[in-house]
């Protein structure tokens, strides 16, 4: 199904927001569409998209709902729809922008859409595991849209904050969400291999969402996430091809009392198999998600190569 497919296009007699939100849920649902990327329903995602397509916050007030769609904005809206509908593609690429940490973030299909559960760390300040420790100098690790290094230095705006990429494309779109949330005094962006272009700099945090997605995982990945770049997501075989290099390495990057935040998600249990002299701490994530490894450098250490 393509752009000019009208399977996914709404009736005529649609004429107010509401209409136009309550068809899209039953569309999404109709459809069987999947969610994940900043919602977890068709509600929410419907008024993502129409509200946020319309320039419209959130939160606007009911009366709002019935006002009635110029034929601009209808044909831009069904536009929109056929490709979420109808192609699968993600609502914050469409609308080109995602939210973190309370954030807005530009996003393309250049980077994976934030929706990391290390927002909700960010947002207790990393304790009890920093132990009442201000970082200094952070790293955010694989970066994408920059959303966790940008939202770090925002929570704590004395530290020095490097986003660092192996996609160039990637890195553009940092840059402009460094610029965004005027931070670009405290925060650099570096393409970086992993710790490649980092020798010799040392950090008390590093903050790490790397691609982690085993190959099964990859394989019966819905639609959606097929338009999010695989350098983002795709780990080899066990999910751990990056996370491998990441824990070698960390040691010579991380100072004596350094903290490192590594997400793997469902290749959590691979991690614990693969490392089993390694104590993990896998905090509770009362905001959804899992799999988000907590480690300090001093129980690393023994592994520098
Ligand atoms: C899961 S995404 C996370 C993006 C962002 N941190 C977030 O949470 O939304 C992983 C990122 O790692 C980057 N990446 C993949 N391989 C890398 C490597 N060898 N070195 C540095 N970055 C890499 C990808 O380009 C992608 O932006």
């Amino acid at each position: 199904m393509g752009k000019h497919d009208d399977t996914h296009r709404a009736p005529v007699e649609l004429a107010t927001v509401r209409d136009f939100l309550r068809w899209t849920v039953s569309a999404f649902n109709a459809a069987a569409v999947s969610f994940g990327h900043g919602t977890d329903n068709a509600w929410d995602e419907a008024r993502w998209l129409v509200l946020g397509a319309l320039h419209l916050p959130f939160d606007s007030p009911d009366w709002v709902l019935d006002a009635r769609l110029g034929a601009e904005e209808r044909k831009r809206l069904n536009g929109l729809l056929a490709r979420r509908i109808g192609e699968r593609v993600p609502t914050a690429y469409l609308l080109g922008e995602a939210w973190f940490a309370g954030l807005r973030f530009r996003v393309t299909p250049a980077v994976l859409i934030p929706r990391s559960p290390i927002a909700e760390l960010l947002a207790q300040g990393c304790e009890p595991w920093l132990d009442g420790r201000e970082p200094r100098r952070i790293l955010d690790l694989c970066c994408g849209s920059g959303c966790i290094g940008i939202a770090a230095a925002l929570a704590w705006p004395d530290a020095e904050v490097v986003l660092a990429d192996v996609s160039a494309e990637a890195l553009e779109v940092a840059r402009g969400n460094v610029e965004r949330h005027g931070v670009g005094a405290r925060v650099r962006v570096l393409a970086s291999d992993l710790f490649g272009a980092l020798a010799g700099e040392r950090f008390d945090l590093i903050l790490c969402n790397p691609p982690y997605v085993d190959a099964a995982d990859m394989a019966a990945l819905p639609a959606e996430y097929r338009h999010e770049p695989r350098l983002g997501l795709a780990a080899g075989a066990d999910g751990l091809d990056l996370a491998r290099r990441i824990l070698a390495d960390a040691p010579r990057h991380l100072d004596g009392n350094g903290l490192l935040v590594l997400e793997v998600g469902n290749s959590a249990e691979a991690l614990e198999r693969a490392y089993p002299g390694l104590a993990f701490v896998w905090p509770d994530l009362a905001d959804g998600g899992h799999g988000v490894a907590l480690i300090h450098a001093a129980e690393l250490g023994g592994m520098s190569v």
